[in-house]
């Protein structure tokens, strides 16, 4: 399932921007997931988390290779890069855990080091898997509504577009049966 998430992940990317050579900020790279499949694709490609240990489990594992750029010990609050040095910036299973806005303000700046693309994914309301959680609230088997944790498109295309002026080019699932989350693919509009 890891190994097909990932190759899902990249090749939204692929089909969504086309082939590298792009510049690209893996906005957090945890153990550098995405790292290799996007380097085999000609992308280069730095990555960016607050966890050391993430870091050099990255390094240990992807150090040398091709299309690494770099690796950077930071917080996404406080962003050590110039303005529009990536082409594009790649924010995975992430940014859901932030309320509206500190998400907006996270969106904001990766948008302002973006020369054009940023990918993200984000929680959908009304899918399949809300609406079994919300049947097993109802009927007592959890005591958490996990239902009512997504948004809906309108309010991403709205919420992106009012933090960065981003409008919306492309979304979707990561798995209509399985999986609430879905990747939107976003360009800046200035
Ligand atoms: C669920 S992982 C996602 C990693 C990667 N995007 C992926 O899809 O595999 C979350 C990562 O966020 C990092 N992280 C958490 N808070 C952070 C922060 N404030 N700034 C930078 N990275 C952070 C963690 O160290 C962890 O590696």
């Amino acid at each position: 399932m890891t190994e097909f998430k990932k190759r899902q992940d990249v090749r939204t990317l692929h089909e969504s921007i086309g082939p590298g050579p792009l510049r690209v900020l893996d906005l957090p790279c945890g153990s550098g997931r995405l790292i290799e499949p996007m380097a085999r694709r000609a992308y280069r490609v730095v990555g960016a988390d607050i966890s050391e240990e993430m870091l050099a489990a990255t390094q240990r594992r992807l150090g040398g290779r091709r299309g690494l750029a770099g690796l950077v010990r930071c917080d996404v609050r406080q962003l050590p890069f110039r303005e529009r040095s990536f082409d594009l910036v790649v924010c995975m299973r992430f940014l859901y855990y932030f309320g509206r806005e500190e998400r907006a303000a996270l969106i904001r700046e990766m948008s302002r080091l973006s020369r054009k693309w940023l990918l993200m994914q984000y929680r959908l309301q009304e899918t399949l898997p809300s609406f079994l959680w919300r049947m097993r609230y109802r009927a007592g088997i959890t005591d958490r509504d996990r239902s009512r944790r997504g948004l809906t498109v309108s309010d991403i295309r709205r919420e992106v577009y009012d933090a960065a002026g981003l409008r919306v080019v492309r979304v979707r699932r990561v798995s209509v049966w399985f999986s609430d989350r879905a990747y939107i693919l976003c360009a800046r509009t200035r």
